[in-house]
């Protein structure tokens, strides 16, 4: 990293005032005849996300593979059993469970109003899924693909539907020490990395880039509908996600020294995106909670919308080419389960 990089980092880190909030009165409306669904509710910056709906009203679902740790995690919203609190098994790890996922809400629920992409891992061991993808490419952005896809018919119930995808800075440029940084892409042509060394950064590189190009093809495809669709840069947050790359609890050490921010900040602009009336913010669009990257759009330092600088991320050509490449790769992986 550049001196100059750094230095900028470090001004933006200690300036406490370029993170974004939303608006004190957001936080008092009234979500009680919302739904919600939060992929992986229950740690990091999900659950205070699941924690403030909740608070407001709305009726939140827990979609977590880990039940044990869900529960645990209700509990430290409310000690009570509540109607409003519930909790369904999700491993976006396997394209079968999602599917149960979305059987199971949909005989409990008519509509959802809220879906939020939040579940996802970041530095794993070059692994694949149950369905044979890349474990980052299939659990961050195959599975959510295909939950969302299920979902459609419900969310069409709903009078302002919203659907967040959780994006990270790195879609645009991920650091590949001792090289300089890398520009994110989609691998068309390998993407489970069968054939290319494996770079666990340029993986989960990718995962976020498709993340954000899912979004703004869902946002062509239900524009002047009820459906829409937000992409979310949360910042560098201390939540569990570091647990793959720093082991024995080391990473929260460490997210503390390198003063990474609170799950609360991270959960502000997928707030925003959910609680902005919806006359007033545009399906497609890119949130982030701070700027880090971006110091080439100056004086703006974070935006409520911003700009990707990603050349690729921007390009609807490759949102569509990925879309349906998507569709492809899970109509052949459930013809293959089907087939077994
Ligand atoms: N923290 C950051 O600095 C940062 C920066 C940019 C983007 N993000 C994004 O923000 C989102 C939330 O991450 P976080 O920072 O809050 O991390 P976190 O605390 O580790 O939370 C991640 C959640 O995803 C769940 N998950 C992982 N694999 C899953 C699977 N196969 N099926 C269902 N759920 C699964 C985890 O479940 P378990 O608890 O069972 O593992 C956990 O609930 C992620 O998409 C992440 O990429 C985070």
């Amino acid at each position: 990293m550049l001196l100059n990089e750094f230095l900028l980092e470090l001004k933006i880190l200690f300036k406490k005032k370029n993170y974004l909030y939303v608006k004190k009165s957001f936080l008092k409306k009234n979500l009680s005849n919302k739904i919600a669904i939060i992929t992986g509710a229950n740690s990091g910056i999900g659950f205070q996300t699941a924690k403030q709906l909740y608070k407001q009203g709305a009726t939140v679902v827990f979609a977590c593979r880990d039940l044990r740790k869900a529960k645990i995690a209700i509990k430290n919203i409310t000690k009570n059993k509540d109607e409003r609190i519930d909790l369904i098994h999700l491993d976006l790890e396997s394209l079968d469970s999602v599917k149960q996922f979305t059987d199971i809400f949909r005989k409990k629920y008519d509509y959802l109003d809220i879906l939020i992409n939040n579940a996802g891992i970041v530095g794993v061991k070059k692994s694949y899924t149950k369905n044979g993808f890349e474990l980052q490419f299939g659990v961050n952005y195959i599975g959510h693909f295909f939950l969302t896809n299920l979902l459609i018919s419900k969310l069409k119930q709903s009078s302002d539907a919203r659907i967040i995808n959780l994006t990270s800075i790195m879609h645009d440029v991920w650091h590949n020490p001792p090289h300089s940084s890398m520009i994110g892409q989609i691998f068309f042509d390998d993407i489970n990395f069968e054939y290319r060394e494996f770079n666990t950064y340029e993986a989960y590189s990718q995962s976020k880039l498709a993340l954000f190009l899912f979004t703004k093809h869902l946002a062509k495809l239900y524009q002047n509908t009820n459906i829409k669709t937000f992409v979310v840069n949360p910042g560098w947050v201390r939540t569990n996600s570091a647990r793959y790359q720093i082991p024995f609890g080391l990473y929260k050490i460490f997210l503390w020294f390198m003063s990474a921010t609170s799950p609360w900040i991270g959960s502000q602009p997928i707030l925003y995106c959910i609680l902005e009336d919806k006359t007033k913010i545009i399906s497609g669009d890119y949130y982030s909670a701070i700027n880090i990257k971006y110091k080439h759009s100056d004086g703006q330092l974070g935006g409520w919308p911003m700009t990707s600088p990603s050349n690729a991320a921007n390009d609807p050509v490759i949102a569509e080419k990925l879309w349906k490449l998507s569709e492809r790769l899970v109509e052949q992986s459930i013809a293959d389960n089907q087939g077994a």
